[in-house]
């Protein structure tokens, strides 16, 4: 079938990549002239796993790149919209991009046509969507609106496209959704995975996935839903991360015992220093923005934000506690990024806490594998970024680390402790054995889990409570 892709974003552009590798033609459509020229040279412009390689067997064959909206819409079947959707200063979703998108699509339509919502956008959108086409001349027989929204995460981006869950299509006609059916129908019917050369299945999938199949406005709820009920699990986490630093539980162990449980499961309930990215804190935000609207005051979703928020303030509290005062102290940081895997730092937790951080008179020198020159812009070169993670520890008075990288979670402990100052590090992600720190000699913070030093320790309370003054 042939595809018309607007936006070449991480959603449009990874989008792009996979219609084509399911067999698709795929025109993806931007107005950004310099980021079109790059990636019609062939350079990638994000960091996303197996993203290069479909790049490289489908450009200028399957896939190609324009900036001329109205001959892809003409050439197309299916246009799906992935332009942004940032929040206003009220947090709703700002959909001007997708109205002027709405508009310049009706002027092309020629013969039947399926417009798709591939970007996040509140419910009613598909509606609006809809009478915009309709107000700049088309006719209402020649094209459907659909949502179907992505639930791909930065990173895995590309596997999470091939190997979903689900795929939701949120069609209202039949028509339309038979189309949206023969798109995915690679997926629904597993052929796609028998390929010799599909992207490798990684270990949780289960192939075929389930399509499933309803309203528009089911769909675009089922988009919100799904990140609110990630975030809430992530700060419900949290919240007990907290408790258990209080009391001097192990969170890792009440994970473990809470997650088996099958209805509740194991996965986002890692504590840490919140979630960040571009899409959890927008999300939530546009969702309880839409909530208001229908006359739903949503307060879970203010107090999924607030203890989001708190998290980075505990996260300074807990590295005040192990180094007494602030202002002059070197820091060494590892993770620039929002989260492991990618190098994107929107709404990094790393970033807000490094910015706090240089606000309190701390010096710091950071290590990111992927993130480091976004880092850079972002934070004004007022940090000194390293060529490896033991270079940011070099001389330090304690190292923090922010971001979940694999690579954070196998450094070769002897060498760090050689490179810091003090042997003092403060793990935001929970990514080392605090015993196993101990051992090896380090003063060693994480979240929900009793503090560890090579010295004789003090009583769990005292050891974990933050604020507590537990400077080694
Ligand atoms: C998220 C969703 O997971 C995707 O399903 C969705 O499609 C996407 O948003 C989107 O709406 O476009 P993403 O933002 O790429 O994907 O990142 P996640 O892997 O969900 O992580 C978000 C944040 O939560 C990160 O800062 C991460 O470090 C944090 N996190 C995640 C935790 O603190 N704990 C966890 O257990 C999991």
């Amino acid at each position: 079938m042939q595809i018309a892709v607007i936006g070449s974003g991480y959603v449009g552009l990874v989008a792009g990549a996979c219609f084509a590798d399911l067999g698709h033609d795929v025109i993806v459509v931007d107005n950004d002239e310099k980021k079109l020229a790059a990636l019609n040279r062939g350079e990638v412009p994000i960091h996303e796993n197996f993203l290069p390689e479909l790049l490289h067997r489908h450009r200028g064959t399957r896939l190609k790149f324009s900036d001329d909206l109205e001959t892809a819409v003409r050439a197309s079947s299916a246009i799906f919209v992935a332009v942004g959707t940032p929040p206003t200063e009220h947090g709703e979703a700002d959909l001007s991009y997708v109205e002027s998108v709405a508009r310049g699509i009706s002027g092309a339509i020629n013969g039947y046509k399926v417009v798709v919502e591939k970007s996040t956008v509140p419910v009613y959108t598909s509606d609006w969507v809809r009478k915009i086409i309709l107000r700049n001349g088309a006719e209402s027989e020649e094209f459907d609106v659909a949502s179907n929204p992505e639930f791909l995460r930065e990173g895995t981006a590309v596997t999470d496209f091939l190997y979903p869950d689900r795929i939701v299509v949120g069609a209202d006609t039949l028509r339309c959704a038979a189309l949206l059916r023969e798109i995915y129908a690679p997926l629904a019917d597993g052929t796609y995975y028998l390929k010799p050369d599909a992207i490798p299945r990684p270990d949780r999938a289960q192939i075929p996935p389930p399509l499933i199949v309803t309203s528009a406005k089911s769909a675009e709820l089922i988009k919100h839903a799904s990140n609110a009920f990630l975030a809430m699990k992530i700060s419900f986490i949290n919240a007990v991360a907290s408790i258990c630093e209080s009391v001097g539980a192990n969170v890792q162990q009440v994970c473990q015992g809470i997650g088996t449980d099958s209805r509740i499961g194991p996965r986002f309930l890692n504590p840490g220093v919140g979630y960040g990215g571009s899409c959890f804190p927008k999300d939530l935000m546009a969702f309880r923005a839409v909530a208001r609207e229908c006359g739903y005051e949503f307060r879970l979703l203010d107090e999924v934000i607030r203890i989001n928020e708190e998290q980075r303030s505990r996260f300074i509290r807990k590295v005040r506690s192990a180094l007494w005062t602030l202002r002059g102290k070197k820091l060494g940081v590892l993770g620039l990024a929002f989260k492991g895997g990618t190098d994107d730092i929107r709404e990094s937790p790393a970033i807000l806490l490094i910015q706090a951080l240089l606000q309190e008179g701390c010096q710091i020198s950071a290590f990111d594998p992927a993130a480091r020159e976004r880092a850079q812009e972002a934070l004004n070169s007022n940090v000194t970024m390293t060529e490896d993670a033991y270079e940011a520890a070099r001389g330090a008075d304690a190292l923090l680390i922010l971001t979940e990288w694999e690579e954070f979670a196998a450094l070769d402990l002897k060498r760090l402790k050689t490179e810091l100052k003090y042997p003092i590090i403060v793990d935001g992600r929970n990514l080392y054995d605090p015993e196993v720190m101990a051992a090896e000699g380090f003063t060693y913070y994480s979240v929900g889990r009793p503090a560890a030093s090579p010295e004789p320790t003090p009583s769990p309370a005292a050891s974990t409570r933050v604020g507590k003054g537990t400077r080694s």
